[in-house]
């Protein structure tokens, strides 16, 4: 039995980012990890390995169709897959390690083992009871599945599965056409399977700007996916390794069955909480299985607080880094602080998509007047060198100008967005963006161009 200033359960990014900037503060600190690596569902089975993916397999891409067109001829690489997942393991790993290193470095326990919290003030690990001023809860999420389908893992699979396949099918149903499903979609078309998505909805990430999914889909659709969307899945029977995934289209009701060699089902994330005891120590929960948290992340109970995936709002990695940053200046006694306004989403695919702030839907919704701004990267020197001169980006702006979002479909999407996020924090104005230099020929000039078109006009369109 130790004591502790801080136990954090949990070592996903919301837990260990919370435990070092904890200890960095001056508190005793430990983090309860049940799995064998720090890192949690991001670094082991999230983020990490589906980048790794998205990346072989986009230099495959470009290996098959832009090689040639640069005078790059010759033999177009052939895929090992067996190796592909061991470079995806490894990068996972080095990842990992790094955790464990930081954890050391900042002088973090790592308390080996599940976590449970048999009364405030006190986190069992085995059948060590340890005592601690504060816990911070973050057990973070797991696959959701749809009533009636079972996931084995092989031919029905989840997000997890999907990063590790025994073999590249030649034929995958993504059931879900939000984030897991058209990145792990696009590794695997890119791979060579025939790839068909069936989305419930009428739109792809229908949570985003809907100029940005329509013409996301007219992409991937040109990648070679295929969407079948407005489709309730009814069931997914398997047999020898195979399986028959049967739809209804809401339209007209009329269904129809499809062949796969592999089903990923992508149809959300719900959180964690099994085996921490949280009823009993009276723990509340909202509807949907999250834990209720006040505006400091403390729970219903004191001393008890709770973070990322496992609490309300986007399941994002750096939305529950910087919960887990927040909860820790709480807890020493500082003012910490999220800007849940401020959160950037992204999706890796190529091209990148990238968003923050509201979307032109919700300020209708709202009945806030707001202006437009838009450049197409085919204005854009740099992206048409590198073929990715088919998205854009835009900028919506309030009646005095001041940034209300950005939503950007293009290359480097995921980074240009940062300077937008910036702008927002500082308040800033589209025409403050405009009237900052960038360098050319980058991909940024494009949202200085949608800065521009939000006043008297770009100038490359
Ligand atoms: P988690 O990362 O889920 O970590 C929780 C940890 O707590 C786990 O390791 C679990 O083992 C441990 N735990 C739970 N209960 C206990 C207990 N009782 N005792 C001990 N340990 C316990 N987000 C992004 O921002 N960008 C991306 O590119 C991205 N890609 C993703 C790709 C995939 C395929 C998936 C599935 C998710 C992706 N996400 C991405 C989402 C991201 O992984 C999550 O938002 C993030 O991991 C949440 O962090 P967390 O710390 O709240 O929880
Ligand atoms: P999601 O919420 O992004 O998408 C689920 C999709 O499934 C939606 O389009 C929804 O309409 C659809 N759907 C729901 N029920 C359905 C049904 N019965 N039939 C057909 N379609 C149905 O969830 P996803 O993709 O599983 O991702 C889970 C979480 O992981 C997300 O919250 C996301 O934030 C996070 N993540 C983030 C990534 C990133 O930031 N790049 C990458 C991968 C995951």
């Amino acid at each position: 039995m130790a004591e502790f200033d801080v136990i954090v359960i949990g070592g996903g990014p919301g837990g260990y980012v919370c435990a070092i900037r904890c200890a960095q503060l001056g508190l005793k600190t430990a983090c309860v990890e049940g799995r064998e690596t720090l890192g949690g569902t991001c670094l082991n089975v999230g983020c990490i390995p589906s980048k790794a993916l998205l990346h072989a397999t986009h230099e495959l891409h470009e290996a098959e169709h832009n090689f040639a067109k640069m005078g790059l001829k010759g033999k177009t690489p052939s895929v090992d897959w067996d190796q592909m997942k061991a470079y995806k393991q490894e990068v996972v790993d080095g990842n990992t390690k790094g955790i464990e290193f930081l954890f050391k470095k900042n002088k973090v326990t790592w308390l080996k083992g599940w976590g449970s919290i048999p009364a405030a003030g006190q986190v069992k690990v085995g059948d060590e009871v340890h005592t601690a001023k504060n816990i911070v809860i973050a057990s973070g999420s797991v696959p959701s599945s749809l009533p009636g389908i079972e996931i084995d893992e092989e031919t029905v699979v989840s997000s997890t599965g999907a990063l590790s396949l025994k073999k590249i099918p030649k034929s995958l149903v993504v059931i879900g056409a939000g984030v897991i499903g058209l990145e792990m979609g696009s590794v695997y078309a890119r791979l060579g399977a025939k790839v068909t998505v069936v989305e419930f909805l009428d739109v792809i990430t229908p949570t985003m700007d809907g100029e940005v999914s329509k013409q996301f889909q007219k992409i991937l659709a040109k990648q070679g996916m295929e969407f079948v969307l407005g489709a309730a899945v009814q069931s997914v029977e398997t047999k020898g390794g195979k399986a028959k995934v049967t739809y209804k289209l809401r339209k007209d009701d009329s269904e129809v069955t499809i062949d796969a060699d592999t089903v990923l089902v992508a149809t959300g994330r719900k959180p964690y909480t099994d085996g921490l005891g949280l009823a009993e120590i009276g723990v509340e929960m909202e509807q949907r299985g999250q834990i209720k948290t006040d505006a400091h992340w403390q729970t219903t109970v004191k001393g008890v607080y709770a973070i990322g995936d496992a609490i309300i709002g986007p399941m994002l990695a750096h939305k529950a880094e910087d919960e887990g940053m927040a909860v820790a200046e709480v807890i020493a006694g500082k003012h910490g602080h999220v800007n849940y306004g401020v959160i950037p989403g992204v999706i890796y695919t190529t091209p990148e998509v990238a968003s923050v702030g509201k979307t032109e839907e919700e300020l209708k919704k709202d009945g806030v007047k707001y202006k437009v701004g838009k450049f197409p990267f085919m204005g854009n020197a740099r992206a048409k060198a590198v073929f990715q001169a088919d998205g854009f980006a835009k900028l919506i702006v309030d009646e005095n100008d001041r940034i209300l979002g950005a939503h950007i479909i293009g290359p480097g999407a995921g980074d240009l967005i940062h300077e937008v996020c910036v702008a927002m924090e500082f308040g800033a104005s589209a025409e403050d963006l405009a009237l900052t230099c960038h360098a050319h020929p980058t991909f940024s000039e494009a949202v200085r161009e949608a800065a521009l078109a939000c006043g008297d006009g770009a100038i490359h369109a």
